[in-house]
């Protein structure tokens, strides 16, 4: 798919480098195996596209009886919020009785975590714990998440791409996450 923003028209900044998200990455797969240990198999539960690379890094970094699948879901389209969630792919794994910990890019206006996490619920999983890359400082949509249970970063009201982020399919392959700017 051609991107909407076509990368002349805009300049991107370092906003987290590549060093810095390993360290903390690091730091986080130490918390979640704290608190997990000894709680049984627990499904990594992948958000797809944006959150394919942290979820890749986060994974081998954990030492937990982890089935890992993934679902796709989208609430944007280019740089705006359309304030609906689309299901394109559900979870394959069976989702009833089992220990989810949810991974997504960034929590924003809140909506499309808030949804999976009540979606899952539904289904009948046992416990749901969410894991973000990035917490964007911002008012959340009123039935929005507030705060995810494990946070890497919190970062300013910017769009951002890298890391597994995008805007409109272009620059998730950057391994720093960067802010885009037009010019
Ligand atoms: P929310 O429902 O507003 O919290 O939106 C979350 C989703 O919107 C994320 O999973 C991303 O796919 C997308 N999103 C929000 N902000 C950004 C951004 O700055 N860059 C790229 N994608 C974003
Ligand atoms: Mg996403």
């Amino acid at each position: 798919m051609a991107a909407a923003i076509p990368p002349a028209t805009v300049e991107l900044e370092c906003l987290i480098p590549r060093h810095a998200i390993a360290r903390r990455v690091e730091e986080l797969a130490g918390a979640i195996q704290r608190d997990y240990a000894g709680c049984g198999p627990v499904t990594m539960l992948v958000v797809l596209n944006g959150a394919m690379v942290f979820a890749a890094d986060l994974m081998r970094l954990l030492d937990l009886p982890l089935a890992v699948d993934t679902l796709a879901a989208a609430s944007y389209a280019g740089t705006r919020s359309t304030g609906e969630l689309v299901f394109r792919a559900p979870p394959k794994l069976t989702v009833k009785g089992r220990n989810i910990l949810l991974v997504d890019d960034i929590l924003d206006s809140g909506f499309t975590l808030a949804r999976l996490m009540e979606f899952l619920r539904e289904a009948g999983a046992a416990a749901v714990k969410s894991c973000v890359l990035l917490d964007k400082t911002v008012a959340r949509h009123p039935r929005g998440l507030k705060k995810a249970d494990y946070t890497a970063f919190r970062i300013p009201d910017r769009f951002v791409v890298g890391y597994g982020l995008d805007a409109d399919e272009a620059w998730r392959n950057l391994p720093d996450v960067m802010c885009i700017h037009p010019k």
